[in-house]
């Protein structure tokens, strides 16, 4: 073991050496991700206790699933960060980011645990619900499918050959793409379903927290498989593709059984066809992010990704996105990946010819304080706007002699992605663009 910067990310050791930085957008990401945080007292359920007397029985089954699932979801993320990627990702601006999400799924972790003591009065309920992942089949599986992916790295000490690390890369991509990105965006689209019929705003405020962290740890475990890429691309094979392209089928069917099980009890306003449609259209953006050809090429969904794809009345700031080449443009803060709803209605008006007339930026606000004090000043928004531009580029950091200029092998961006901002929790459903 040895604490010297080594060669390329993967390789075996526990670098201790910050200076010179060899991977800065690790460290903008910790950085960015430090200036997110919320905490789970500002979540206010005050309402959602009436509306689930007013649920219908299906509608009142439908969350009491997704509670079920929510009891144990992050939990399982965290043990893998802390068991599996800690270990084997070897920078340490980028352990600085594991450790800021192992804080941040605590916070989940906390933030489902209070959903559950509000919603779930009942004691020997609540213990059913963290049972779930033995007691009930639809979670049963999805369980199994992720340990099954932590277990698959669990005895590797060392990546020392090709087949390790793309063993390691595998497991980075099911969490990134099929859990994080699939399991708990299909959740966060019931939830935002639920709030576009008026119910639960509280446990939808949360859920916006929660959905820009998790947008977070995506983009962080992409730009990790991009630099793995770039550094090894042998790794990136025809035979990995086709395990991840198998990888991505099973997470949708066992999603897919997990909504049928949400939907049993007939849903107004829901179909399954809908929820799958949107797992798919996830799915195919997950390939897209990782260089790879979608699968079924499906259109955007209308219905779900429309509630899902705004959290909270956000704002949406574009930014540029990481890890994918092709032109870099401008300069702006690069915590948080494109929402998938926006990157697809852009692409498709791009196709259909269509001039957008863009949004001038807002400023970033990256509390719940600050997001309920009403609009900013303009001058406020500017002083926003270039903390958020100084805390983003690397090239920065060398400007200011706060570190080295960055390698010319950096990340190139081919678009933008967007920080989500937000509103006061219960503020609304922004139901559509
Ligand atoms: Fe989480
Ligand atoms: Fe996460």
């Amino acid at each position: 073991m040895t604490a010297a910067r080594p060669t390329r990310l993967l390789d075996p050791g526990m670098c201790l050496t910050l200076r010179p930085m060899a991977y800065p957008q690790f460290f903008d990401m910790y950085r960015a991700a430090i200036k997110n945080t919320w905490t789970v007292e500002e979540v206010d359920f005050a309402t959602d206790l009436a509306d689930l007397a007013r649920m219908t029985p299906a509608e009142r089954h439908l969350v009491h699933r997704l509670v079920a699932f929510f009891a144990t979801g992050d939990s399982i993320v965290a043990n893998n960060l802390a068991l599996n990627l800690y270990r084997h990702i070897n920078a340490p601006e980028a352990r600085m980011y594991l450790s800021r999400q192992l804080y941040e799924e605590a916070l989940h972790v906390q933030f489902y645990l209070t959903l559950l003591d509000t919603y779930v009065p009942d004691h020997a309920e609540r213990r059913r619900a963290f049972a779930a992942i033995d007691a009930i089949p639809s979670i049963r599986h999805k369980a199994a499918f992720c340990m099954r992916w932590i277990d698959s790295i669990q005895a590797l000490d060392r990546l020392d050959t090709r087949s390790q690390r793309r063993q390691f890369v595998l497991n980075l991509i099911c969490f990134a793409a099929c859990i994080e990105g699939l399991f708990f965006f299909a959740a966060f689209a019931y939830v935002y379903f639920l709030r576009s019929k008026g119910l639960l705003h509280g446990l939808a405020g949360g859920t916006s927290w929660v959905f820009r962290d998790e947008s977070a740890h995506m983009a962080f475990a992409f730009e990790v498989i991009a630099t793995a890429r770039r550094e090894e691309p042998e790794l990136f094979d025809a035979a990995l593709e086709a395990e991840v392209r198998a990888m991505l089928a099973e997470a949708i069917a066992c999603e897919a059984q997990f909504a049928a099980d949400l939907l049993s009890g007939g849903v107004a306003g829901l179909s399954l066809d809908e929820v799958r449609a949107y797992l798919e259209y996830c799915a195919d953006q997950r390939l897209a992010t990782l260089r790879l050809r979608p699968a079924v090429r499906r259109e955007e969904p209308v219905r779900l990704p429309r509630a899902a794809g705004r959290p909270g009345g956000d704002q949406l700031l574009r930014a540029p996105r990481l890890g994918l080449p092709g032109r870099r443009r401008g300069r702006g803060s690069r915590s948080m990946p494109h929402s998938d709803h926006r990157q697809a209605g852009a692409r498709r008006a791009k196709q259909a010819g269509t001039v957008i007339r863009r949004k001038t930026h807002r400023a970033a606000r990256t509390h719940p304080r600050d997001a309920q004090a009403g609009p900013r000043p303009r001058e406020a928004r500017r002083a926003v706007r270039r903390r958020l531009r100084a805390a983003a580029d690397p090239r920065d950091l060398g400007r200011r002699g706060r570190g080295p200029d960055p390698p010319p092998d950096l990340p190139q961006c081919d678009g933008e992605y967007r920080i989500i901002e937000h509103r006061a929790p219960a503020s609304g459903c922004a139901a559509s663009t």
